[in-house]
């Protein structure tokens, strides 16, 4: 079991740390290799995704990743900027498919911004396509506009655009991951206003159509923006393009009130796959040792579980995860009175002895 391990910049390195400390704990046998990649990949490489790094990542079974980013390369020319690291690696892997649960851990139900009630028990599923739409679509750029509302002045384009196979496998991947929650799948849209999101609604459908026992429900995006934050438990698996599922990802994320804890999973057709936290580089704390591991650590899980077929080991971290949790240890995003505020390798140690103490029965 090859894992590239990218842990990227800014609080990417030291969650990444605390992840691979617990999978070392184990005893499985992994191969872990680590690369640069973003920021850091830049400044050693002058490329935020150098070939070596790509290389190393394509011939691994899963990529453990931190995150990419900070304020100082907004200046950088856009195919330098370190976000672009995560782009290519997401097109050049082909991962189309993007996990991103949001759940509410009990222990932390009074972390959100919503009332308790709202968001205790939640556990959605954001399933988003994650290699096309306009993140991707061509053309793009900027030129003299030729007409609209000001012709010959400077104007910039980008391309919404999808593929009927595109649609196609991700329903797939939502009506699948539907059986084996609660069968219920909600596929956003903006079929009122866009062709390819009406053409999206309708892939969709006809799809189902060999999914009978999953329950299938349209929803338009501003809906479902405003649907996710009045009655969020409402929802189970959620489908949507690349766009949508950014933003509404985040606001899900949100809505825990810790997206410190939140893993995602991106996966290609042979379900090899990158792991990582749901949150970015947090370059405003990196450093300090006071980033949350745990989404790392879950991401860490995810991977066991999808792509290297270890669902046992998988179990093992989340059980230790609930366990640390359980027993009063947070970090500085997720404390609250009456807990015990521990650091970034403080909460990787727990996790790691709260896995050997269940090895050792
Ligand atoms: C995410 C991030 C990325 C995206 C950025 C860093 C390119 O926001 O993974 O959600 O927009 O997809
Ligand atoms: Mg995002």
């Amino acid at each position: 079991m090859k894992i590239a391990v990218l842990p990227g910049d800014g609080i990417g390195t030291e969650i990444v740390a605390e992840a691979v400390k617990v999978l070392n704990v184990l005893d499985l046998p992994f191969e872990m290799e680590t690369a640069l990649v973003g920021g850091a990949a830049y400044e050693a490489h002058g490329h935020p995704l150098p070939d070596s790094t790509l290389k190393l990542a394509k011939e691994a079974d899963a990529v453990l990743f931190g995150a990419v980013g900070d304020w100082k390369y907004d200046k950088l020319d856009r195919p330098l900027r370190p976000e672009q690291a995560i782009l290519g690696l997401r097109k050049n892997l082909g991962l189309f498919a993007n996990f991103r649960p949001a759940i509410c851990y009990e222990e932390l139900v009074g972390a959100s911004s919503l009332k308790p009630e709202l968001i205790s028990g939640l556990d959605i599923l954001i399933i988003r396509e994650l290699t096309g739409d306009i993140y991707f679509g061509q053309p793009r750029g900027r030129r003299t506009a030729v007409d609209g509302h000001f012709p010959g002045t400077e104007e910039a384009f980008d391309t919404m655009r999808y593929s009927k196979p595109e649609i196609e496998r991700i329903a797939h991947v939502a009506f699948q991951a539907a059986r084996k929650r609660s069968k219920k799948v909600t596929s956003v849209d903006k079929a009122n206003v866009l062709e390819t999101f009406q053409f999206w609604k309708d892939v969709v459908t006809e799809v189902h159509a060999q999914y009978p026992d999953v329950e299938l429900q349209h929803m338009y995006v501003d809906n479902a923006a405003m649907q996710l934050v009045k009655a969020p438990k409402a929802f189970d698996v959620v489908v949507t393009g690349n766009m949508f599922g950014d933003i509404l990802s985040d606001e899900a994320s949100m809505l825990t009130g810790s997206i410190g804890m939140l893993p995602s999973a991106s996966l290609n057709s042979s379900n090899q796959g990158l792991y990582e936290p749901s949150h970015g580089s947090a370059p405003d704390i990196a450093g300090k040792n006071i980033a949350n591991p745990l989404a790392t650590i879950l991401s860490a899980a995810m991977m066991l579980r999808f792509s290297l077929n270890q669902p046992e080991a998988a179990n093992r971290i989340e059980t230790a995860v609930k366990t640390v949790l359980a027993s009063g240890l947070r970090t500085a995003d997720i404390w609250s009175e009456g807990t015990t505020k521990v650091n970034t390798q403080q909460m990787g140690a727990a996790v790691v002895a709260a896995i050997t103490k269940t090895t050792k029965g």
